[in-house]
């Protein structure tokens, strides 16, 4: 089969090629899928920059974490059933076959046909278990989302509007219109301008309830963080390296009363391991998302469709801060 492999170290056209390679085979609690389309990911450029610790395989290796497609293979309970899923150990979906743990595949939403169900899972997960398990969000508080444009950020900016909360995003440059269109009060743009400042002039200085940081914007958005304030700790587009390096300061934490919260999209099968979201949790999840589909309350924005030989191109525009939304890539 046809897979997209890191050879080398570098910007994503540098270090991808394609090659043919054996087809891979469902191991126990896994199924094979039948790739119809696979979504671009940020920390695939990590990846392929090698400085990506959490998903380091030895060279050569398939790149791409998630997608959607038909199982063909593995788990008899799932055969035929079109899902969306994560490769197993969340590399090697840049396939024509993928094989997927059982814990981290739902069914695919029937509200999404084809190749943009490609672009629900991990954005719409992730922000769930962000602004909803982990960060607690209530109706009528309010809400900063950092990379407000982006695959994640368009999921978490829409979910905390259709929940009743009041939303501050920020983004760089026309991008903010994008923030605006999905719900977005006030949209910022943090390349031109004071983000915290901005925030606070925005809640009369109370400060945000909830900062949905996929970008590791830790102390600025602490200073504008409301008493009782939740920082949930997304994700470090601004620089993977920050993920293992020391800097947060206690002070602003006990004197603001506020709350840093990690936040992992990663199920196992009930009962999970210690710090792990247990499958079942993933379960009720994807149903409460399902119904916002079907609603019309929500809908991922598809900024991009690009074909499989085209993917370290729109892998590289994604480095380069051109994207919007998530690139699908379609096989
Ligand atoms: N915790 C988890 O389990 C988990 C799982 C999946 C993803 N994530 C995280 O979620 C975040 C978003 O992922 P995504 O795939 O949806 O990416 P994305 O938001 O579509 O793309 C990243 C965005 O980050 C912003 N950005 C800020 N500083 C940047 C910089 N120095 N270089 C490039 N971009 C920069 C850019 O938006 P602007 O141009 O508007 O600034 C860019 O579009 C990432 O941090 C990722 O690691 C976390």
């Amino acid at each position: 089969m046809k897979a997209w492999q890191v050879v080398r170290h570098g910007s994503p056209s540098e270090a991808l090629e394609l090659v043919d390679v054996d087809d891979p085979v469902a191991g126990p609690g896994e199924v094979l899928v039948r790739t119809t389309a696979t979504a671009l990911n940020f920390n695939e450029i990590d990846g392929c920059r090698g400085r990506y610790i959490t998903v380091n395989p030895p060279m050569p290796y398939t790149l791409g974490m998630e997608l959607t497609g038909e199982v063909v293979g593995g788990d008899p309970a799932w055969l035929g059933r079109r899902v969306v899923a994560t490769a197993s150990g969340a590399f090697g979906a840049h396939a024509e076959l993928v094989r997927c743990g059982v814990s981290m595949t739902f069914d695919a939403p029937e509200a999404l046909p084809g190749s943009d169900a490609a672009a629900f899972f991990f954005p719409f997960h992730l922000a769930w278990l962000g602004l909803h398990e982990r960060g607690r969000l209530q109706a009528g508080e309010t809400v900063l989302v950092h990379a407000g444009a982006g695959g994640v950020g368009s999921a978490a900016i829409q979910l905390a509007v259709a929940a009743g909360a009041r939303v501050l995003a920020t983004a760089s440059g026309a991008k903010t219109d994008l923030c605006r269109e999905l719900g977005a009060d006030v949209a910022i743009d943090y390349r031109t301008e004071d983000f915290t400042t901005a925030v606070l002039d925005a809640t009369n200085g109370r400060g945000v309830d909830v900062v949905f940081d996929g970008v590791g914007l830790v102390p600025p958005s602490l200073a504008c963080l409301a008493r009782g304030g939740r920082h949930l700790i997304i994700g470090f587009a601004g620089g993977i390296e920050a993920e293992d390096e020391p800097g947060i300061t206690p002070r602003p934490l006990l004197f603001g009363n506020a709350s840093l919260v990690g936040v992992m999209l990663a199920y196992a099968p009930d009962p999970a391991p210690r710090g792990i979201t247990p499958y079942s949790v993933g379960q009720q999840v994807h149903a409460r998302l399902n119904e916002l589909l079907d609603a019309g309350a929500i809908r991922p924005v598809i900024g991009n469709r690009v074909p499989f030989a085209d993917l370290p191109k729109a892998l590289d525009e994604m480095e380069g801060r051109a994207t919007v939304g998530r690139t699908i890539v379609e096989l």
